[in-house]
């Protein structure tokens, strides 16, 4: 399979920010560490991180053909962007929303997700392997 992986919004800052609530892993620790998984194995990946919207609209368009899967992690945009949900819907890319922080149990305006609708799954809470996780729902769903 071949699997674009877009982080979103401040997750460059992984390693520095909110370390209680994001981790220590740096942003390239994490996405390396997803890369060297065992269920990683024979898959392609492309990864991306962007702070800015029409950036991750235009990554979503320009890998279209060549992805057979997603994996998001919107950041703050999770809960209102409704152009990047209509980015998703308009690809037909099976994705998955991953968060590394339980977006349920933080703040209220976290719990509600915009894209959600459009994805085959949400996973949250399960710090980096939330991506893991994610990683094998699209597995299954190929
Ligand atoms: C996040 C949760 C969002 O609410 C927040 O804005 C982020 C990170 C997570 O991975 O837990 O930037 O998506």
């Amino acid at each position: 399979m071949n699997i674009l992986v877009i982080n979103g919004p401040n997750l460059n800052l992984l390693g520095e920010r909110q370390k209680k609530i994001y981790g220590h892993d740096t942003l390239e620790e994490l996405m390396i560490w997803l890369e060297n998984s065992t269920l990683s194995a024979k898959q392609n990946f492309k990864f991306y991180q962007s702070n800015h919207e029409g950036d991750i609209i235009d990554i979503i368009h320009d890998e279209r053909e060549w992805a057979s899967g997603m994996l998001i992690n919107p950041g703050a945009y999770t809960h209102y962007s409704y152009a990047i949900r209509d980015a998703i819907e308009s690809v037909k890319m099976p994705t998955v929303e991953v968060h590394l922080s339980d977006i349920h149990n933080r703040d209220q305006f976290r719990a509600k997700s915009v894209i959600k609708s459009v994805c085959l799954a949400q996973v949250s809470g399960m710090g980096k392997n939330s991506y893991l996780e994610g990683l094998k729902i699209l597995l299954r769903k190929k």
